[in-house]
């Protein structure tokens, strides 16, 4: 089928009847059909038209026209159109007032498509009931839960379909989870942003993408309680950039936004019809409330450019691949480990919940069948109260549910019900298979076998898992589980549970960083780390040893916190130290005391990248025993002159209540190229060691530097992931992930001391301080394989 466009009609009343008609430039060049209107008699040809055409019809109107003769004239073209042709998918009045302003824009029914594209090719599968065809589709926020079961499930039905993944793996996703179609050649995966314009662009013109399935965001309701700006940059601006690059690119057939149940907020409890899709939008929770925002956006790319979007709201998805921070694996590890099963206030509030593998399926029949312009619910009637949920979790692992279920604190605001209408999307053929009995045990046999899915979430299984800000400016500590109480269903807050943070304000906190180290590599991951992020910085321009240029930048830049990461390290490798001793005594001693004292001097809180190179493996931390150093125990190795000055500063700046030190190890990034990068080095090397070691992922921990900062944190901190990693198993990550040719010959320490200058230090370190802040550090091996080698993976 295609697509007639009658052309544009503008008549101007004010001349007497007069008209003139312009093709629109999107639309197909039809010469012969072009109706020249002269007079309401003129209708008549219009309708002799419409009999002899067997496509469907488009008319736009820009009309100029008095009030009582516009109604008249939509009148009779409805009536035309309508009974002349079935076909007829849409008429739109753009009715111009003076000087051909775009006001007073209405389209007939809410039902039909919106304007014809006007960025967009005409394409009859945009509007039409029947089935479209995608030939390539962006999937984005893929290694998330919900989306991993749309494009594993497309990539095994559609071999035809290329599917492309855009996901910038955050804390909640799981490159596992698109294991069924990792071997696939319609599939293929990209590390990124959905906020960066450049790389969606790429991707939408080097792929030729002609559909667009998006699920990215920010989606944990209780996160959204506390750092609500990730969710508008996420949600709101990433959704923005996508729709912006839509209109560019002028390719995209379909855009199918998925939204969530509860932009309609909280349903009445004895409420028996639920939410329609022509439903008011109240969001009540910082998620939601993006979420609509989104929607907005997303309508109104559809009203303004014709971009084809798709909308679905969808009631709480279950089942495997699922991040354990929401409520049903979250239960079901909790379970697992024997803990209590935390329930938010009394646990009366109602969800309803759908398997995923269901929820795909709605997927695929949006993307087929669903009609442009269009919401869609994606719910069930069936409908659980959160307590219920814990108590059919304890039937399944056999617990006792008076004394597994334990209240805790509710959440600032926890919806009592979501309830959909559920009936358009059943319209299209589509319906929940899998019982909640059966998906709760298919979930449950899920985790079951795979424990280690997700590595260490303690984190997560926290009852409450991350600050939470409180109206009035006060913040809670994370972990409320010794608040637990299981008598009563509302549990008691304890004042001693909240401590003032700062000035009490409920504006955000401005930050202001001022990093010394712009050419090093730290320094400079730092400065992108802002730029992300949208913190404020500069770097500093004096020298750390001159303490006028010090001050010079503090009082210009007037910095809320300080980073040092400047830093005499040496080039190649630390040797070069040896032999420039005063150069290394100017930078890393004089100059970072200096730094520390300028800011002591202005109340100002200094981060100073240090390093974790001052212990060795002794016999109270001997190698392989998981025995690590702690922050208080006092350096033993020496044997360097870098690690000796760095040895000596870090005493020195214990008296300096105003620095928080970072000991550092063997740092590394996801940039393979980079000749700093340990992973880098070890490739490079003819020989290596192979011990045992504690190691920084830059990629997992400068953003928690920068979280350290905003929380005030001061003292010594071991700062590297948990655990230790050895040169061979670091290379055999190489080997599996980069270059599978990849060879390596090892050597002892004894020859490697042949071959340097000054001795290397070995150790662990002990982090239990670092991951009882940030429980959701990952442990050196899974860091190694999340931030470095899946998304550097060619194999
Ligand atoms: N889980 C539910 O019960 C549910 C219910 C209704 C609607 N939804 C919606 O479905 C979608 C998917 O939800 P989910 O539960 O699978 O989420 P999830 O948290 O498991 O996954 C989200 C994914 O998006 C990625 N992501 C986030 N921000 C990104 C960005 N800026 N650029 C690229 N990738 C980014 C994350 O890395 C992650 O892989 C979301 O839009 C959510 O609002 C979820």
């Amino acid at each position: 089928m295609r697509t007639l466009h009658i052309g544009v009609l503008i008549l101007d009343l004010s001349q007497g009847i007069k008209f003139d008609m312009k093709i629109n430039e999107q639309s197909e060049k039809i010469p012969s059909e072009i109706l020249k209107m002269t007079s309401l008699s003129q209708l008549e040809k219009f309708k002799a038209l419409t009999k002899i055409r067997s496509d469907p019809i488009h008319v736009q109107n820009f009309w100029q026209i008095e009030e009582g003769d516009r109604e008249i004239w939509t009148l009779e073209l409805i009536k035309i159109l309508f009974t002349a042709n079935q076909t007829t998918y849409g008429i739109e009045f753009l009715f111009l007032t003076d000087s051909f302003s775009n006001s007073n824009f209405f389209s007939i029914s809410n039902n039909l498509p919106t304007k014809q594209p006007k960025a967009f090719q005409s394409d009859s599968d945009c509007s039409s009931m029947t089935s479209y065809t995608p030939k390539n589709i962006l999937i984005t926020g893929a290694a998330g839960f919900i989306a991993s079961h749309v494009a594993n499930r497309l990539i095994r039905s559609y071999p035809d379909y290329k599917i492309v993944v855009l996901d910038k793996l955050d804390y909640c996703s799981n490159l596992k989870n698109l294991n069924p179609s990792k071997s696939s050649p319609n599939f293929k995966f990209v590390k990124g942003d959905i906020g960066s314009a450049d790389l969606v662009n790429y991707l939408l013109i080097t792929e030729n993408i002609d559909t667009i399935m998006h699920f990215a965001a920010q989606t944990h309701v209780d996160n959204s309680f506390g750092n609500s700006f990730e969710f508008t940059k996420n949600n709101i601006y990433g959704t923005h950039v996508l729709l912006e690059a839509c209109k560019v690119t002028r390719q995209i057939r379909r855009f199918i936004h998925v939204s969530t149940d509860e932009v309609y907020g909280e349903t009445e409890e004895d409420a028996i019809v639920g939410n329609h899709e022509a439903s008011q939008l109240l969001p009540t929770n910082p998620y939601s409330a993006t979420k609509a925002g989104a929607e907005m956006l997303v309508m109104a790319y559809g009203r303004s450019y014709g971009l084809p979007v798709i909308t679905t709201r969808g009631n709480n998805v279950y089942g495997p691949n699922q991040f354990p921070e929401k409520l049903i694996p979250k239960f079901i590890l909790l379970a697992m480990r024997g803990k209590p099963l935390p329930i938010h206030g009394d646990g009366s509030n109602v969800r309803s919940y759908l398997y995923c593998e269901d929820v795909a399926e709605a997927f695929e029949v949006i993307l087929h069948k669903g009609e442009v312009g269009h919401v869609y619910n994606i719910g069930t009637k069936k409908e659980r109260r959160v307590i219920d949920v814990a108590k059919d979790m304890c039937k399944l692992f056999t617990m006792d549910p008076e004394s597994s279920i334990k209240f805790v604190e509710n959440r600032p605001f926890n919806d009592q019900r979501y309830f959909l209408d559920d009936e358009k999307l059943k319209s299209l053929g589509w319906s929940e298979r899998t019982t909640w009995e059966e998906g709760l045990k298919k979930t449950m046999e899920w985790y079951t076998s795979n424990p280690d899915w997700w590595g260490d979430v303690s984190g997560a299984l926290l009852p409450h898992p991350r600050m939470l800000v409180m109206p009035g400016g006060v913040e809670r500590v994370v972990d409320v589980s010794e608040n637990i109480q299981s008598d009563s269903p509302h549990a008691a807050v304890n004042p001693s549970q909240f401590r003032k943070v700062g000035p009490v304000t409920k504006t955000k906190p401005s930050f202001k960083f001022l990093i010394y180290g712009k050419t090093g590599w730290i320094g400079g991951l730092l400065g992108k780390l802002c730029e992300k992020q949208g913190i404020q910085y500069e770097y500093g321009k004096g020298r750390l040893e001159n303490r006028s240029t010090v001050l010079e930048d503090i009082q210009k830049v007037k910095p809320t916190h300080v980073f040092n990461a400047a830093g005499v390290t040496g080039r190649p490798n630390v040797d070069w130290c040896e032999s420039h001793k005063t150069e290394t005594i100017r930078t890393n001693v004089s100059g970072t005391l200096t730094l520390a004292d300028v800011c002591k001097d202005h109340g100002i809180l200094m981060i100073n990248f240090a390093t974790g190179c001052i212990f060795e493996y002794d016999e109270k931390h001997p190698e392989g025993s998981g025995i690590g150093f702690k922050e208080e125990d006092t350096p033993n190795f020496t044997g360097s002159f870098y690690s000796k000055t760095k040895a000596m500063v870090e005493e020195l700046l214990k008296d300096y209540d105003n620095v928080c030190t970072l000991r550092v190890r063997m740092p590394i990034s996801s940039d393979l190229n980079n000749p700093r990068n340990f992973i880098t080095k070890i490739a490079r090397y003819d020989k290596v060691v192979n011990i045992p070691n504690s190691m920084t992922i830059l990629d997992e921990l400068l953003p928690i530097s920068i979280e350290m900062a905003k929380r005030n944190l001061r003292g010594i901190w071991n700062f590297t992931n948990p655990g230790v990693v050895s040169h061979n198993e670091v290379l055999e990550l190489y080997k599996k992930y980069i270059n599978p040719e990849f060879k390596w010959t090892n050597f002892t320490l004894e020859e490697q001391a042949r071959v340097i200058v000054a001795p290397r230090s070995n150790n662990e370190l002990d982090m239990s301080k670092l991951k009882s802040e940030f429980p959701e550090l990952l442990s050196i091996k899974e860091s190694l394989v999340k931030y470095v080698f899946e998304p550097n993976k060619k194999l």
